[in-house]
């Protein structure tokens, strides 16, 4: 199958082209093209993501970035003559999409129609007016080519976003379950058992903010660009390799409770109070960015332990945004080698860690392939708040 995905979840638009095919139970990918459009330069002004101005950039990013994907690909043909194509049929997906509308009219004019054997396209959860562009350039696109188009799980995306190597080319391994996942993003905090893959039990989450959410917070506060997260964990290994000593204490929120919740809110406070009306120095600040990222990466390493303990799982899959973070990876190796050796530990490819196409691609392929169900177009709205 040639399969074309779509994420628009938050603040970046991504496309991805590959083949899947199924041999012996296991899914073989072949990437054609995978790109991403980041919005991050465009929200770095306002310090964070505003949806509607988030919509808009979606709209305008799209076209120009499908272009791109299927030229990649091999796959951008021009039109021989310029025959109109007529929208009505489509005019429901694309009347309240007008930037995405005049860019689609543009391209119709210019190309040929691309022909996929499935569309997969996020549904949630991330922000609605963002996940909507997705869907209706997923179902435009699919009405228009007569093509199955299928909602995907950003958060199932991260999950599987750890199989993806630097090669085209992969497969999804053989790996034991039962599996613990701790996805850690802008948006969110969660530690989900997996039974199989579409089996998925959240066993704790964070009671106020995300994780990621946290890292841009403090970020503003020190006075760090957005996103904050790549910024904190510069200056805080910046403030290891020197040594310097610290000058703040912050809290470890939720360190000895006997559940698998977190909550981050009160670690941002501590640093709102500590920095409230003074100045610091640049390794001031780095030793209140390392403070921080010890008392997050202290709490997440201290509940996934646990969680990995009490339940017996073979593998442990750390995912999303805050993924990247190289002492979160470090201090969790650390864990393998003095405790628990016999644990496969899984961290996605630094260009997977943020929102990505591919991993919703493998995300609805993997659900497709056990379920061979096609909803109705009708049936895919944008879900902000869907769970696993
Ligand atoms: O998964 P993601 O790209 O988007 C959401 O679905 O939210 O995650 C974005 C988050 C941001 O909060 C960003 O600051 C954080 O991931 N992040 C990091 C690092 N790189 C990105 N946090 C800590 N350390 C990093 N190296
Ligand atoms: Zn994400």
């Amino acid at each position: 199958m040639k399969v074309l995905s779509i994420e628009t979840s938050c603040d970046e638009t991504s496309l991805a082209i590959f083949e899947v095919e199924e041999i012996d139970t296991s899914l073989n990918f072949n990437v054609l093209s995978h790109l991403t459009n980041s919005q991050a330069q465009f929200h770095n002004q306002f310090g964070g993501v505003y949806p509607k101005m988030a919509k808009r950039e979606h709209g305008n990013n799209i076209i120009p970035l499908f272009i791109e994907t299927l030229r990649e690909s091999v796959l951008l043909v021009e039109k021989e003559t310029s025959q109109s194509i007529n929208l009505e049929n489509v005019s429901q997906y694309l009347d309240r999409e007008p930037e995405l509308k005049e860019n689609i009219s543009l391209f119709l004019n210019q190309y040929q129609l691309p022909k996929f054997d499935l569309i997969v396209v996020t549904n949630g959860p991330g922000l609605e007016p963002t996940l909507w562009v997705g869907i209706n350039f997923a179902k435009t696109l699919g009405v228009l080519t007569n093509t199955p188009v299928i909602p995907s799980n950003h958060m199932e995306g991260h999950i599987v976003s750890v199989f993806p190597h630097k090669e085209k080319t992969f497969k999804i391994p053989n790996i034991e379950f039962p599996i613990l996942s701790l996805l850690v993003s802008g948006g969110h905090t969660e530690l989900v058992f997996i039974e199989k893959w579409g089996q998925y039990k959240k066993i704790g989450q964070t009671k106020d903010d995300a994780v990621g959410e946290a890292f841009d917070k403090v970020a503003r506060l020190l006075g760090y660009p957005y996103p904050g997260g790549p910024e904190i964990s510069k200056f805080a290994s910046y403030a290891r390799e020197q040594g310097l000593p610290n000058i703040v204490t912050l809290p470890r929120p939720m360190l000895h409770s006997k559940d698998y919740n977190f909550s981050f809110s009160g670690i941002k406070t501590a640093v709102l109070y500590t920095t409230k009306d003074k100045k610091f120095s640049i390794d001031e600040k780095a030793t209140i960015a390392r403070e921080f990222e010890d008392a997050v990466v202290q709490v997440l390493i201290k509940k996934t332990t646990l969680a990995i303990e009490e339940f017996g799982v073979e593998a442990l899959i750390v995912a999303g945004g805050v993924s990247a973070n190289n002492y979160l990876k470090q201090e969790f190796e650390k864990y393998v080698t003095e405790n628990n050796k016999n644990l496969t530990v899984l961290f996605p490819e630094k260009n997977m860690t943020g929102d990505n196409a591919l991993m919703i691609g493998i995300a609805g392929c993997l659900d497709y392939m056990r379920n061979k169900k096609i909803p109705p177009l009708d049936a895919i709205v944008a879900e902000g708040n869907l769970s696993l």
